[in-house]
Formats: structure tokens, C-alpha cells, sequence
């Protein structure tokens, strides 16, 4: 079987020899070997292995009838777009790592897939190497998603997990985080919650079977989180991680991506370093929970593989359950319910009853030798906080904190 490759960076370059490493084990799963004929990319690679199927021209590809599949690998929307909805006109089905990509045009896309009888497939756009979009589309079918929580950014777990375990400052973790290769070209997407943002709507449009529109979901992420935070969590018996959530509550829908403080119980709480996990509740198999390797060259090469595989072995039948385009309403966060822990200015003792009077103080805790203190409030909704927050001078920071997994 003939494949094509677009974009020979990271993930592109890692589909390539993941393909050669178990060549054999492909093949015998497909009945088949897989061998990629082209590799599309602006760069020439002299010395590499696939010097000689480097191609400039999409075209090539397009009118290629013998590539029956081909992977896009490129990243960002331009020309990606353009060039797998080239393929897809053509007949040949794509299997895609590109988040932004699936976000922003995924129903159009799964739809002329759908038309053309391709399929279109993008299980490593989400969670790296770890299967979560085929478990949610073939194997949760027999229930309703009731709520999703995943870590779902590599660069920012890794960040996170280097302050809370030696004491670094963000600046420090992010350069690493760049030096081992974790972050994107523009380290903004990650820090600032965006990749997590466009994955947790892909997989709440597969749940939920609407287009979700990423810009409708409140987004934050980690740059603000300093030393001085990972302390109090620390004081607290808790760990920060950067959550990305979606859930449903009667008939409304809620989302989130915002750094949260949750403690031993919560199933997410020992995932460190590059690591994602997703957790999935559905209304009838409870909670399950999805762990692996969220970001790097083979593990999120493999993801590619089982979707160049899977639509192998699926040709001329579409896989994937498709997403209208009607838009799902994410409601603002206002009512969403979460306690809070707000950091502010002096000192506890001359304070707290200041304090107890306007939130529902669960405890309140202070750093040696710092001119301020927390205060971790019970479960309240993100207005009635904001409102008695508001009345307190010297705010700091707030931190959102969870109890348990799922709700
Ligand atoms: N930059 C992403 C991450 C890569 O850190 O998770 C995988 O999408």
C-alpha cells in the first residue's frame, strides 16, 4: 500500500521510521506492506533516508492514483486545509495529528470525507500516543458522556511538574521544556492553554456531536503560575495541573481549560512530566481513565499508524461517528460551581475575619516569612466568587481547586 507523507518535521519524520520499525508487524496486521512513495515538504533532506520521495508540488500526491492514504503532518491551518481537502476531493483518506487543523475545520473535513467514502482520522491530535478519540468514537457507544477532564498538553504538565518537584520558576521550565523539544514552535499555544483548548473541543464535538467552537471556551493557562503557588498546593496536600474539561449538566453544556489544584484522591493527580491523561465519564460505564505519552516523536507517530491502518482497513466505509455543524452552546462560566483558592496581600491574623465574613472560608493558610496568605473557599459558583472577592482588597492570584474526579 502506498502512502504519502505531508510535513516532514517531528511527527512527520517519526511516521517514517515508526512505518520501517515494525514494517513486518504492519504488514501482517494489514495483509499488506505499507511503503511511503512520496514525502511533501519545502525542504530537501540530502543524506536522509527519504531523499528520494521528497516532492515539492502537492499535485504530485493529488494525482497520484496509487496513494490511497496520506498523512498530514505540516501543523497550523495554512496550507494544510487546503492540501487535505485536495486529498479528500481526490479520494484518498488522511490521517491527520493537526489539532488545530481538526478544530478549525474538522466537521467540514469529516463530512466530504463522508461524502467521497474516505475517512478522515485524527487520533493524534489529542493525547499524543494515547487512544482516545477511536475509544470515544467505537467503544463508548453505548453511553453518554456525561463529563470529560483530561491533562492534555504535554509542555505545560512538564512545566508544571519540574516547579512543583524542584522548586523551579516558569521561565526555567519552559526553556527546558524547549530544550528537550515538548513545546510548539510558538511555546504561546501551550503555556497560554490554546493546544489544550483546541483538543478538549475536539473531543467534546465527538461526545457531544456538535461543532464546538474553541473560541467558546474559557481558556487559561499556566504563564501566571509562580514558586509561590506551588507552595500553598504543597501546603495543601495538592498538585497544579493545567485541566481541560467539558461536561454536561441537564441540558447544558460547560467547558473549561484553567490551571487546578486537585489532591491524592483525584484519578489525574499522579500524572507528571510530558504525561496526558484523559478521564471520561459516561453514564452508564462510570469512569474511565486514558494515560500514555501526550506529546513526542513515536508515541504521536503511532497514534498516526493505527489511523493509517484503520482506514486501510476501512476502505470505502467511513469510521468516524461525524459532528454536525450546528453549533454546541457552551454556557459562560459564571455558574459553573468549583472552589476557589485566593491568594491576598497581608497578614493573616489581622484578616481572617475579614475574610471568613465574605467567603465561605474552608482554610486559611499563610507562608513563613510572606506578607500574605490563601484562603481555599467551598464549592461556589465562578459569579457569587467573584462577587465577594471583589469586596476584599490586595487580591493576588485565585487558583480554581477540585475534590474529586469526575462530578
Ligand atoms: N505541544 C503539544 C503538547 C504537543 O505539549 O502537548 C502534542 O500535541
Amino acid at each position: 500500500m502506498k502512502v504519502a507523507v505531508m510535513g516532514y518535521g517531528t511527527i512527520g519524520s517519526g511516521v517514517v521510521e515508526a512505518l520501517e520499525i515494525n514494517r513486518d508487524s504492519i504488514a501482517l496486521k494489514l495483509g499488506r506492506e505499507v511503503d511511503v512513495k512520496y514525502v511533501l515538504d519545502l525542504r530537501d533532506f540530502p543524506g536522509d533516508p527519504v531523499q528520494d520521495k521528497i516532492v515539492h508540488d502537492v499535485s504530485v500526491i493529488v494525482n497520484d492514483p496509487e496513494v490511497e492514504i496520506v498523512v498530514e503532518t505540516m501543523g497550523g491551518t495554512k496550507p494544510a486545509y487546503e492540501y487535505v481537502k485536495a486529498m479528500l476531493m481526490a479520494g484518498k483518506s488522511v490521517a491527520t495529528s493537526n489539532k488545530a487543523l481538526v478544530a478549525a475545520h474538522g466537521t467540514e473535513l469529516l463530512h466530504l470525507a463522508r461524502e467521497k467514502g474516505v475517512n478522515f482520522l485524527f487520533e493524534a491530535s489529542v493525547g499524543g500516543g494515547i487512544p482516545i478519540v477511536r475509544p470515544m468514537n467505537t467503544s463508548m457507544t453505548g453511553d453518554k458522556i456525561e463529563e470529560i477532564i483530561g491533562i492534555l498538553n504535554g509542555t505545560t504538565n512538564f512545566i508544571l511538574t519540574k516547579m512543583e518537584m524542584e522548586g523551579a520558576n516558569f521561565e526555567d521550565a519552559l526553556r527546558e521544556a524547549q530544550s528537550l523539544g515538548y513545546a510548539e514552535r510558538d511555546p504561546s499555544a501551550d503555556v497560554e492553554g490554546q493546544d489544550a483548548c483546541r483538543k478538549i473541543a475536539i473531543l467534546t464535538s465527538i461526545a457531544y456531536r456538535h461543532e464546538v467552537d474553541y473560541t467558546d471556551i474559557y481558556t487559561e493557562g499556566v504563564s501566571g503560575i509562580t514558586p509561590e503557588d506551588m507552595a500553598y498546593a504543597k501546603k495543601l496536600g495538592r498538585s497544579i495541573k493545567l485541566l481541560a474539561s467539558s461536561r454536561k449538566v441537564g441540558d447544558r453544556y460547560y467547558a473549561m481549560v484553567a490551571p487546578v489544584m486537585i489532591g491524592p484522591e483525584h484519578p489525574l493527580y499522579g500524572v507528571r512530566d510530558v504525561y496526558n491523561a484523559i478521564l471520561v465519564k459516561g453514564n452508564i460505564s462510570g469512569p474511565m481513565m486514558f494515560y500514555g505519552c501526550g506529546a513526542g516523536k513515536l508515541p504521536t507517530a503511532g497514534a498516526v499508524i493505527a489511523d493509517v491502518i484503520a482506514a486501510a482497513r476501512n476502505k470505502g466505509h467511513g469510521v468516524m461517528s461525524i459532528w454536525d455543524s450546528q453549533k454546541l452552546p457552551i454556557e459562560p462560566k459564571d455558574e459553573m460551581k468549583i472552589k476557589f483558592f485566593l491568594r491576598l496581600q497581608g497578614r493573616l491574623e489581622d484578616r481572617a475575619d475579614q475574610v471568613k465574613a465574605a467567603l465561605p472560608a474552608e482554610e486559611l493558610v499563610s507562608l513563613d516569612g510572606l506578607d500574605e496568605f490563601g484562603v481555599l473557599t467551598g464549592s461556589m459558583t465562578e459569579a457569587a466568587f467573584e462577587k465577594a472577592a471583589s469586596g476584599l482588597e490586595g487580591r493576588i492570584s485565585m487558583i480554581r481547586v477540585k475534590e474529586t474526579g469526575v462530578n
